[in-house]
């Protein structure tokens, strides 16, 4: 059923009794083509439109409990626990739960107002022209009116329990991130300031993974070497070897100009953390004339003649150098673990 009008600009309109539209008859715009309108099941069906509300209530509330799974899944798994997950293999059960319940509950806030939206809210197809990109005080109003219809539409006041399990599950989310920032605080442990070196550890060479004996390191040579006992399939591989690994230079003993750093080493031959103390990189570019390291990341230099000072760079503090000597079997062996921790610049901060 339809009613002959005039539109604004003088052009004869019709008005779409069953749903409000105005058409305005010669405009081309006024009937964008869309197949008639049919109603949904739940806009005639109140039994039908409480099944949806049931729905999207049931989806804001497993959003809920998989934010709570989230955060007990962070006290429960200690970060080292390694579980077989189907098809995927061995993954950290800390990373793999809090990653599953957190898409979870975020996917299921998506759904439940998709769902919502789809089944509940109002269904009234418009058509409008397209308008200037600038918008006229009057159009912020209409939009604020607009809103306000919107919210009436949804029914968000009427339907008190989607509105209740959704502000629900979209307080609760956050609180993940709040978790999260206990990483912040106060180590639990003293895990960064230690590493595996510790008295009587062998120095075993990256390359042959046989013992480092002093003989095999010469002038002018770099070596890498890893404590005995590390192996390179062992899940906390790459963990524990970011902390320890080690450069193995010698030195002619008097080249060596900082005392202490000649008495932590044996004969000449110094042993210094390979982790940068800017923002940790691996170094690997050794000058034997000069006795420096160059970090490749921001050109950090220093001079493993003394102490490892830093010569140039961003680099905050000197390459902690671990104190060795030789066990009765001629192997080098760590006389203890680093002094100091190793790695990027936080420490001295702290
Ligand atoms: S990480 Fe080495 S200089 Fe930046």
């Amino acid at each position: 059923m339809s009613s002959q009008e005039i539109s604004e600009e003088g052009l004869p309109a019709e008005q779409d009794t069953a749903h409000g539209a105005v058409k305005v008859a010669d405009d081309p715009f006024a009937d964008p083509g869309l197949p008639a309108h049919k109603p949904r099941i739940q806009d005639i069906d109140e039994r039908a439109a409480k099944r949806s509300e049931r729905t999207v209530a049931l989806m804001f509330t497993l959003s809920m409990l998989a934010t709570i799974g989230f955060i007990a899944s962070y006290v429960i798994f200690p970060v080292d626990k390694i579980v077989f997950i189907w098809p995927i293999g061995h993954v950290s059960a800390l990373h793999f739960s809090l990653g599953l319940t957190l898409g979870l509950a975020l996917f299921l806030i998506g759904a439940g107002a998709v769902h919502w939206a789809r089944t509940l809210m109002s269904d009234v197809e418009v058509a409008d022209d397209r308008h200037p990109i600038e918008a006229p005080p009057e159009v912020k109003a209409k939009v604020l009116a607009d809103f306000a219809d919107g919210a009436r539409e949804s029914a968000i006041g009427r339907r008190k329990l989607i509105r209740n399990t959704m502000f629900g599950a979209l307080a609760l989310v956050p609180l993940s991130g709040v978790v999260l920032l206990r990483d912040l605080g106060p180590l639990p442990e003293k895990k960064l300031r230690t590493t595996l070196w510790a008295k009587g550890k062998q120095l075993v060479n990256m390359n042959t993974m046989e013992p480092l004996r002093p003989e095999d390191v010469v002038v002018g040579s770099l070596t890498f070497a890893m404590p005995e006992g590390l192996k390179e399939d062992a899940h906390d591989f790459q963990t524990q070897i970011a902390k320890a690994a080690l450069m193995i230079v010698r030195i002619e003993p008097d080249d060596i100009k900082d005392k202490q750093s000649r008495e932590w080493g044996h004969e000449g031959i110094v042993a210094f953390s390979k982790i940068c103390t800017h923002v940790g990189c691996p170094i690997s570019l050794y000058e034997q004339q000069t006795h420096h390291v160059l970090c490749p990341c921001h050109q950090s230099t220093f001079d493993l003649s003394d102490g490892a000072r830093v010569i140039f760079g961003p680099a905050g503090h000197p390459l902690p150098q671990l104190r060795i000597g030789v066990n009765s079997e001629g192997n080098l062996e760590a006389l203890d673990d680093f002094a100091e921790p190793v790695g990027p610049a936080f420490w001295e901060r702290g």
